[in-house]
């Protein structure tokens, strides 16, 4: 299975601080929030991955992440020219994701919750079409919607519904086979412009091929559209990071408990970070007897 970030937009809700680069390089507290999304691939164990950002930020991203060998994965990366909406992903992605499966997701969404790992590798192991999430929210008109049966078959899904038929909120992340690439070619643009990826979804649907998975009160899915949540999603990092000791999507340290790279590479890591708490996070893994959880 492959793995696309979908890093570009305009981030107009930021501005001015967006104005000049990409949202998703700023930081939720003390890295970049792409980590954030980067790290759920990992964790996913997804090692071919593909970031499509703005012309403008693309350089931005290639110094920040390199091809990701330094941490155990195959990072690539290829333009979306404008915003013309998230769906356009599978276009330009075709060739990168071939004729493999692949999970997306958006480079401004946080996800961090004790099943999560659990959760990925369900939908991985049981994709039969595509898996979309649900997460109930209080306002749902700002998401794409999920309504779903009592036996959590789906159905409809709607793209910012007036009125929302359920409380379930899309987030942006979804698992889809091959047939995503055939699909998102397929779909028209909606009104205001946009190949929409509730339109993959809804043909997804017709067809009986959409799963959705309820995320529930153990899951935290934070939202970062704005200089409130940006803030609110900081201070939650930084209070569960402060109260448990674990760093939370610190990808280096992901790559050395999946395997990728070696407790060596990590610690070289963290050695060239060391003034730094992060880098400091990462030698103290070195000799801590912590068990598998990240
Ligand atoms: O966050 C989850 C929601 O994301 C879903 O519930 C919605 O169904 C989905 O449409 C999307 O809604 P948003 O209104 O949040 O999408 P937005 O246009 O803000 O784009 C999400 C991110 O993707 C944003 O950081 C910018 C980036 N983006 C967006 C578009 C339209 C791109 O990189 N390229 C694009 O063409």
């Amino acid at each position: 299975m492959k793995g696309i970030i979908m890093s570009g937009g305009r981030g107009t809700r930021l501005y001015p601080t967006t104005k000049s680069v990409s949202k998703q390089l700023l930081p939720i507290y003390d890295k970049p929030l792409i980590y954030y999304p980067l790290s759920v691939l990992m964790l996913a164990e997804i090692r071919d991955i593909l970031i499509i950002t703005t012309p403008h930020d693309l350089e931005l991203y290639k110094e920040l992440l390199e091809d990701g060998s330094r941490i155990g994965i195959n990072i690539s990366y290829a333009v979306q020219e404008s915003p013309g909406g998230l769906a356009q992903a599978f276009i330009i992605g075709e060739d990168f994701i071939g004729d493999e499966s692949v999970c997306f997701i958006l480079g401004d969404n946080v996800f961090y919750g004790r099943d999560l790992t659990l959760i990925l590798e369900r939908a991985k192991k049981e994709l039969d079409g595509a898996v979309i999430f649900g997460y109930p929210v209080k306002d749902p008109t700002a998401f794409g919607v999920v309504e779903t049966d009592n036996d959590g078959r789906v159905i409809s899904i709607e793209e910012k519904p007036a009125v929302p038929k359920s409380d379930l909120a899309v987030p942006g992340l979804y698992f889809y086979d091959n047939s995503v690439v055939e699909i998102a070619k397929g779909i028209v643009p909606s009104a205001r412009g946009e190949l929409e990826i509730t339109a993959v979804n809804e043909e997804y649907l017709k067809r009986g091929k959409l799963k959705a998975e309820l995320l529930g009160r153990g899951m935290a899915w934070l939202d970062t559209g704005t200089p409130d949540s940006m803030l609110k999603a900081s201070q939650f990092i930084k209070a569960v990071q402060d109260m448990q000791g674990f760093y939370i999507s610190c990808i280096e340290e992901i790559a050395w408990r999946r395997g990728f790279i070696t407790k060596e590479q990590m610690l070289g890591i963290g050695e060239s970070l060391r003034n730094t708490d992060y880098g400091r996070y990462l030698l103290s893994l070195g000799d801590a007897g912590y068990g598998d959880e990240v």
